[in-house]
């Protein structure tokens, strides 16, 4: 059995992570530490709460002495637990030094210094950490070469953490991979990002808010393609080595947009244009021919429109989920499965 310790698996990706790892490697067992946050939601792993391999532990990355023991029984660490939301950083950047940077430094030195095998040390990092690319020139890519040009402090806060890895490998020789993906999308996103934010206000007859003239581009991809490339990556890449992941999928805010109000059913009326994000990025687009061409990994599940109309429905279909997130009701869900003493 190989124990796979993750961190941030209550939140979207990781909990999305963790139920893809249990389902394709049989002989893997997950520890799962995640703090919960605002963003961390247990009800989106009850389907395999209960799998013998499965355990999850309340704990804050920033903690040392809690890491240790999680890391010293781990063969390896994914480490993904962050502060997600740009808007966010802008209203208030001190928890996104403090998980992203200080908890990231945290658990390098955790996993540098546990006793016994070296471990390898996987950080999920986003595209955000290239800067913005100009709507103007197509053939613009952000390459793994890029230069890191974060602009917004959640931007700032997981280049830090970033770049941290990346010392950690070259001055102590940790084994460590870095993955840089672009925009997910999927079930069981926090109602905050645009995708579930923009579903759940046209369920509710309220209309979406888009920043600005909602020609910023982003590149979106499917959440299991983004976790079959954590899972390549962790078995695969090169120690030292930065991976970017993408979905080859380009759109505009307004083009998906009004994809979603299609796929609902309703038109342009339904778009409230309103002030823009604070030094809101224009374009994000990545080139992932280093990981196809070196790992083999290709996105298959983020085809457009097909894949966008599946996550447009399965909101739609869990509208129970979104509700609890959005009246604070899934918080209650931890004090019934682990008693108020586990959350003192
Ligand atoms: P999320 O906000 O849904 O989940 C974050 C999780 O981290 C939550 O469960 C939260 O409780 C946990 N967490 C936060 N602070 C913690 C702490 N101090 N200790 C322990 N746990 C803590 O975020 P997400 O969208 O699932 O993103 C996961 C990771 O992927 C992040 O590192 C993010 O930067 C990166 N990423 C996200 C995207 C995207 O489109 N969502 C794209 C590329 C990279
Ligand atoms: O690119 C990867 C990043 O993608 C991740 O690192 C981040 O964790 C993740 O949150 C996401 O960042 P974005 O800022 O791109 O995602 P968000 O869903 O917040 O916004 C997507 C686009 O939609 C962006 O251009 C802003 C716009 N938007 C967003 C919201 C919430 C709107 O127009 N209206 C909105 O209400």
């Amino acid at each position: 059995m190989t124990t796979i310790l993750v961190t941030g698996g209550a939140g979207f990706i990781g909990a999305n992570f963790v139920r893809f790892l249990l389902a394709n490697r049989p002989d893997c067992r997950v520890i799962n530490a995640d703090v919960l946050t605002y963003s961390g939601n247990l009800e989106n792993l009850t389907s395999i709460e209960s799998d013998p391999r499965y355990r999850f532990v309340k704990a804050d990355i920033c903690d040392a002495a809690a890491m240790e023991p999680l890391v010293e029984e781990a063969d390896a660490v994914v480490h993904m637990a962050a502060e997600s939301h740009v808007d966010r950083s802008i209203l208030d950047s001190e928890p996104f030094i403090r998980t992203n940077v200080l908890g990231t430094q945290v658990m390098l030195d955790v996993v540098r210094k546990a006793p016994g095998k070296p471990r390898r040390f996987l950080y999920v990092s986003t595209d955000e950490v290239y800067g913005s690319l100009p709507l103007e020139d197509k053939s613009l890519l952000f390459t793994e070469e890029t230069p890191i040009t974060a602009n917004s402090p959640y931007a700032a806060s997981k280049a830090s953490g970033d770049l941290l890895v990346g010392a950690y490998h070259h001055t102590f020789g940790m084994d460590t991979v870095t993955t840089r993906c672009s925009n997910n999308f999927g079930p069981y996103q926090f109602p905050e990002k645009v995708i579930p934010l923009f579903v759940a206000n046209l369920i509710e007859g309220k209309k979406v808010p888009l920043y600005g003239d909602g020609l910023n581009v982003r590149d979106w991809l499917h959440v299991d393609d983004h976790c079959e490339a954590i899972l390549t990556v962790l078995e695969k890449g090169t120690a030292g080595e930065v991976y970017n992941v993408g979905g080859n999928n380009e759109r505009s805010n307004i083009e998906l947009t009004h994809s979603i109000l299609g796929l609902m059913g309703f038109g342009e009326e339904m778009i409230e244009p309103v002030k823009d994000r604070l030094g809101h990025d224009r374009r994000y687009a990545i080139d992932a021919t280093k990981i196809a061409r070196e790992l083999g990994w290709h996105p298959t599940r983020s085809a457009w429109p097909g894949a966008l109309a599946e996550t447009v429905r399965w909101y739609q279909d869990n509208t129970e989920w979104w509700q609890r997130v959005r009246t604070g009701a899934y918080r209650d869900y931890y004090e019934q499965q682990y008693g108020r003493a586990a959350s003192a």
